[in-house]
């Protein structure tokens, strides 16, 4: 972006002249982690999320090596098959976490679970459209199905289609049977309603559940087996209406401390409290995003934002995002950007 760096407002491409103009054609590329267009090209099997979330150039060497106590912490949950719960102030790199893990370690796509007050242990799981299924029944009773959307065998009301309308969510997926463990990010589960985490406990404690829309009915299905679809979009059996996992998911918990779980979930996780990340550590983010040249640039930045976050709740994906825009816009705009981006979030003391 070096070259695009100009004087004065060059840089601005809406310029509220109320008349309309070409100059879509000079908006640079998007910033690596807003670049959607590369889960087109990000491979078989990949969806893109790790170059977004981990840089596209975090194989330089010297990137982000973390903590001794964050790599013990991190190999407790994986040697024990606990959940680690992850807790830190925003931007310290909590839910990345889980895309480094799976990345280094060649665990696939992490499935993530952005926990919402109205998420419950049901979306999680799995979702059993059933109001479909009963608008299938109607259209084919009515002789307007052709294509049998109740898999293939018999009508859509026939029991050996019911899986096509069952989709596992996120935590569903990761319990499935598979040798390899998945990685599942429970994504700020301090939002949740006060109800989640309690009943989480019990399904990371047993490693399974059940779908009790296809128990019900296992006895009439092939094998006792239904195909579902999961939360990547694969399609997988499901047998006797269970899904058991045999190794046993890495899942990261995350939470910003908005307030605290109870003791039954803090004793079966492991605990990583994730310190605001130094001025090393905000380069190497700095450098897997942007390379080492912004880096460089970029530098005074850091310290001008480490500076303000001792007194102020900053996160670094602003810095990610000043760094990136200052390098694009005229010099004299730069450090009044900078602030302009670098908004504190909480409020002030
Ligand atoms: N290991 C890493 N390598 C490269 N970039 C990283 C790494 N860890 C964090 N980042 C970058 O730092 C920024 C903040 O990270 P992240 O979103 O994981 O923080 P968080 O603690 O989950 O924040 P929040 O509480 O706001 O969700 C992101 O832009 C992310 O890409
Ligand atoms: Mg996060």
């Amino acid at each position: 972006m070096t070259e695009a760096r100009t004087e004065s407002s060059e840089w601005l491409i809406y310029r509220g002249a109320g008349e309309p103009h070409d100059g879509m054609d000079r908006l640079p590329p998007p910033p690596p982690w807003r670049d959607f267009a590369s889960r087109e090209t990000a491979g078989p099997g990949a969806d893109g999320s790790q170059n977004r979330r981990l840089g596209a150039h975090r194989h330089l060497a010297e990137l982000h090596r973390p903590g001794a106590e964050e790599l013990e912490m991190i190999n407790a949950a994986l040697y024990l098959r606990r959940p680690l719960l992850v807790t830190g102030s925003p931007g310290a790199g909590k839910s990345t976490l889980a895309h480094s893990v799976a990345y280094e370690l060649g665990l696939g796509n992490v499935l993530k679970w952005s926990v919402v007050s109205r998420s419950t242990l049901q979306d999680g799981l799995y979702h059993y459209d059933a109001i479909a299924r009963l608008q299938d029944v109607q259209i084919a009773a009515q002789g307007g199905f052709t294509s049998a959307a109740g898999g293939g065998a018999g009508s859509p009301g026939a029991v050996e289609g019911i899986g096509s309308y069952i989709r596992l969510g996120p935590l569903g997926t990761a319990l499935l049977p598979s040798d390899m463990p998945r990685v599942l990010l429970i994504d700020e589960l301090d939002k949740s309603d006060i109800d989640l985490p309690n009943d989480l406990l019990n399904v990371l404690e047993e490693g399974e559940f059940a779908i009790p829309e296809l128990e019900r009915v296992a006895d009439r299905l092939p094998d006792g087996e239904a195909e579902v679809l999961t939360a990547d979009g694969a399609k997988v059996r499901v047998r006797d209406g269970r899904v058991r996992c045999r190794a046993f998911p890495f899942v990261v918990l995350t939470s910003n401390g908005e307030r605290d779980f109870p003791a039954p979930l803090m004793r079966r996780c492991i605990h990583l409290e994730l310190g605001r990340p130094d001025h090393k550590r905000l380069a190497t983010f700095v450098r897997a995003h942007l390379g080492d040249e912004a880096a460089r640039r970029g530098d005074d930045l850091i310290t001008h934002f480490l500076e303000r976050s001792r007194s102020e709740l900053l996160a670094s994906d602003q810095l990610l995002n000043a760094i990136y825009l200052t390098d694009a816009a005229a010099p004299a705009s730069r450090d009044r950007l900078a602030d302009l981006l670098i908004q504190r979030l909480d409020r002030p003391r």
